[in-house]
């Protein structure tokens, strides 16, 4: 076993670090408090290659592997979870399956821009009455022969209005249960699409988050990915990756309120020493590294899985879900540590709580990946 990473790893590693520390950080609060998409961030992000950058280089993607886009998923959501979810569910959720799954057509029309970074794409499966239960889908895309009518809701949409390009999941063959959904690719400006309102969130609160309405949207046929009914399969093999996106992304949380924490019991004196000297401190310090160590490795082994071309998907639900959960942990004893000063704005820390929450939630709760795994055990 090789725990080494290359060159070409450590210099997206400092690239991203640079580019959180550099662009991210010094306007971070203020975006949280607005909650304000961050554009003009996103441009730079995908300027470095960022939001392509797995994709094959013959679309105009990075070409870089999955362990590269751990380490810059961590730098990125050490500062700011709301850049790091674009970034993520672009690489993860959208172009990922483009490129797996696309013709060729819809990847030279679809894939290229998206992995350039030109323009932002979504990933639309989850509903009013469809979170975790994702095969209840009630939008439907009924066939019409050249074109699928698309009609329904759509909730908690990341990127939903800063994307171009949609990827929504719809029933076609209620019939047929799971066997009857198909994955479409959308048009944002199609007729028939409108918005709901930004969503007020408790954290990544400049990320941009909408329900996404159809009503009688015309979807060519040559836009759905693979064969009729292939669409259930095509949003849970897309979400195995989509994990590790977000892993990595809880990852960073998790060691961004560390290191903020392990600084500040150096500096702060109480009882006639730094609060490191104290043991209560101290090792809370030491529990926070040893989840934070076992996370990274959980979000490297998937990571790795996934390069090889062996199966990822359980290692990628373990990643996701120990990683959210410890994200919890660190960024509340971040807080503990800091004591009142934690829990103003000024220092980070209550905002990387709030932050943590989500992962926990979105791309399967902690609960969810428990199904996966459990199942995976019986089998
Ligand atoms: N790969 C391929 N196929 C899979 C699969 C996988 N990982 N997991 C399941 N399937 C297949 C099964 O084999 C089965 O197919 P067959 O009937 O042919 O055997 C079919 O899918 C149905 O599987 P299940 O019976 O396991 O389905 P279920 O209804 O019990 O649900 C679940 C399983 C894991 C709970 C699933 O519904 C799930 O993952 N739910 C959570 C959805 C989710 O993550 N939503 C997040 C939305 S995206 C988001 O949050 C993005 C963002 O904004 C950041």
């Amino acid at each position: 076993m090789n725990f080494e990473f290359t060159e070409e790893q450590k210099m997206i590693q400092q690239a991203a670090k640079d580019f959180a520390e550099r662009e991210l950080l010094p306007d971070v609060i203020e975006r949280d408090e607005k909650s304000e998409f961050p554009a003009e961030h996103i441009k730079k992000l995908s300027e470095l290659g960022f939001l392509g950058m797995m994709a094959d280089p013959k679309y105009d993607g990075g070409g870089m592997d999955t362990i590269s886009y751990v380490l810059a998923m961590e730098e990125i959501s050490k500062i700011d979870s709301s850049v790091a979810v674009v970034m993520s569910v672009c690489n993860s959720l959208v172009n990922w399956g483009l490129e797996a799954f696309g013709t060729d057509a819809q990847k030279e029309k679809y894939l290229r821009p998206l992995a350039s970074g030109q323009k932002i794409g979504a990933f639309l499966l989850s509903e009013p009455e469809a979170g975790s239960d994702a095969t209840s889908q009630r939008t439907t895309a009924e066939d019409k022969g050249d074109y699928y009518l698309l009609n329904g809701t759509k909730n908690w949409i990341t990127n939903a209005n800063s994307a171009s390009t949609y990827i929504v999941i719809a029933q076609t063959n209620p019939e047929k249960k799971h066997k009857g959904i198909n994955a479409l690719i959308v048009d944002k400006n199609s007729p028939g699409i409108t918005l709901g309102p930004h969503e007020n969130k408790m954290g990544m609160r400049s990320s941009d988050t909408h329900s996404v309405m159809f009503n009688d949207v015309k979807v060519p046929k040559e836009n759905r990915i693979g064969d009729d009914g292939f669409g259930f399969s095509f949003a849970m093999k897309t979400l195995d990756g989509g994990r590790i996106g977000i892993a990595s992304q809880a990852l960073g949380i998790a060691s961004g309120a560390f290191e903020r924490a392990l600084k500040y019991s150096k500096e702060r004196k109480a009882f006639g020493t730094e609060i490191f000297n104290h043991q209560s401190v101290a090792f809370k310090l030491s529990d926070m590294a040893v989840k934070i160590e076992n996370a990274r490795n959980l979000c490297l082994k998937s990571a790795w899985l996934k390069d090889q071309h062996l199966p990822y998907g359980i290692a990628s639900a373990m990643a996701k879900q120990y990683c959210a959960d410890i994200a919890m942990e660190v960024t509340t004893e971040a807080v503990q540590i800091h004591g009142g000063y934690g829990y103003v704005k000024e220092y980070h820390v209550e905002r990387l709580m709030r932050e943590a929450k989500l992962t926990q939630i979105y791309e399967g709760t902690s609960e969810v990946q428990k199904i996966v795994i459990s199942r995976s055990l019986l089998k």
